[in-house]
């Protein structure tokens, strides 16, 4: 009997010494997306709104040709593309994606120096924390694809 407890005791020491790191695992993922709804407010909300709903009359371009802040909640088409057009976006700015100067002024801008790619993905956290489940899981799949 002895000789049993002290193999089960054997048996229960690795995962015993697992456990432990499982919570350090978790706790970075609050405070993450408390950093990203900062980061949002700071960086994007004056163009985006505060509710994310984008510019009044989005799909209409500015008299420049420029084009109009998007919603990134569900009514806009952000949640169609995948993480990787996303973090591409946010770096980026129109200019970069659309290799076109003239998007610069009042578009959107390149934040790959001002924003750490770690926050860049605390703000598209945020982003995505606001759009439905299914819808999450709809956008998850593009990921996978792309
Ligand atoms: C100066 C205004 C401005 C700021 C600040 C700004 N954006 Fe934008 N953003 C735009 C405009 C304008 C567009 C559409 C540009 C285009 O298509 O040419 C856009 C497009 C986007 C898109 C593509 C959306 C889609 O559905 O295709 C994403 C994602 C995005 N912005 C995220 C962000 C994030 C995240 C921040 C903050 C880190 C931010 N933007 C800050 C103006 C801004």
């Amino acid at each position: 009997m002895r000789i049993s407890f002290a193999i089960l005791g054997l048996m229960l020491l690795p995962a015993a010494s697992v456990m432990p790191e499982q919570p350090l695992k978790l706790t970075p993922m609050p405070s993450l997306s408390l950093a990203g709804e900062a980061l949002y407010s700071n960086h994007c909300a004056r163009c985006h709104g505060d509710d994310l709903g984008g510019a009044v009359n989005w799909r209409t371009p500015n008299a420049d040709g420029t084009r109009k802040p998007r919603p990134l909640n569900v009514l806009g088409m952000t949640w169609r593309r995948p993480d990787v057009d996303l973090i591409a976006y946010i770096k980026l700015g129109s200019a970069g994606i659309f290799g076109d100067e003239s998007y610069g002024t009042g578009a959107m801008p390149a934040f790959q120096n001002v924003l750490s790619d770690a926050e860049v993905g605390a703000v598209l956290d945020y982003i995505k924390s606001t759009w439905p489940e299914g819808v999450r899981e709809s956008q998850a799949r593009l990921n996978g694809r792309s």
